[in-house]
């Protein structure tokens, strides 16, 4: 069992069924975020984390696109977000949005698994900020359309793939009733709903005795 609690008391007593890094049941999406800004080496070292991500061909194709609390590209970002989302978003420190490559920097080519290294280079930064006792919240409820033409995205180049909301964690108090109710760590399917020997399969009862 990993136990840590935040400043607001919210436990995490995350159960894993099998031996690992404490670095995975520690990092959580939390909403409550204090406001405070984060500074520009710590911001760094969150895209330090992405850089050493792994890319099909060392592409690297993740680009991050960045906005600092306080700042006019803060309120931009922010009116992207859905309603839902921006009731707490708006207390990061930082709003980044993700974006991928479709191509190899190199050749031009298509990079078939642009959003995949780009997702790796993501978990990167949020394992990064859990590790510093920041906040990450990955974000999909934002306006796709607009942000490729409100932060100047060529579309025939890069996905637009999701935002985060970075910052210091704050008291669970400042949240929405609905939100503060939700504001736990969440659990997982057991592993034998995703792994297969062998081939697909989709029904679980086919699986070995040992994976029921
Ligand atoms: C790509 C992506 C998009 C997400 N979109 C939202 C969102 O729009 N709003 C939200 O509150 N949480 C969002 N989440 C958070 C997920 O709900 C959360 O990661 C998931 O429930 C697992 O919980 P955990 O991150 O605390 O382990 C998103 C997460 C990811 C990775």
């Amino acid at each position: 069992m990993q136990v840590s609690q935040d400043l607001a008391g919210v436990i995490n007593e995350r159960e894993v069924d099998h031996e690992i890094s404490p670095i995975f049941p520690l990092r959580w999406s939390k909403r409550a975020m204090s406001g405070e800004l984060i500074t520009k080496e710590e911001l760094l070292r969150l895209f330090e984390a992405a850089r050493w991500a792994p890319s099909s061909f060392n592409n690297q194709p993740w680009r991050f696109i960045y906005a600092l609390r306080n700042s006019e590209d803060f309120d931009r970002f922010s009116d992207l977000l859905q309603e839902s989302n921006r009731v707490w978003a708006k207390e990061a420190a930082v709003l980044v949005l993700i974006v991928s490559h479709k191509t190899f920097d190199k050749t031009g080519q298509p990079a078939r698994t642009h959003s995949f290294d780009t997702g790796a280079a993501w978990e990167n930064i949020a394992l990064q900020a859990s590790h510093m006792g920041f906040v990450c919240h990955g974000m999909e409820g934002f306006d796709y359309i607009q942000a490729y033409d409100e932060l100047s995205i060529p579309r025939d180049q890069y996905v637009v793939e999701a935002m985060a909301a970075i910052g210091k964690p704050g008291n669970i108090e400042i949240l929405p009733t609905k939100l503060k109710e939700k504001e736990h760590p969440n659990t997982r399917k057991p592993i034998e709903e995703f792994v297969f020997e062998g081939r697909f399969r989709s029904d679980n009862s086919e699986l070995p005795p040992t994976y029921r």
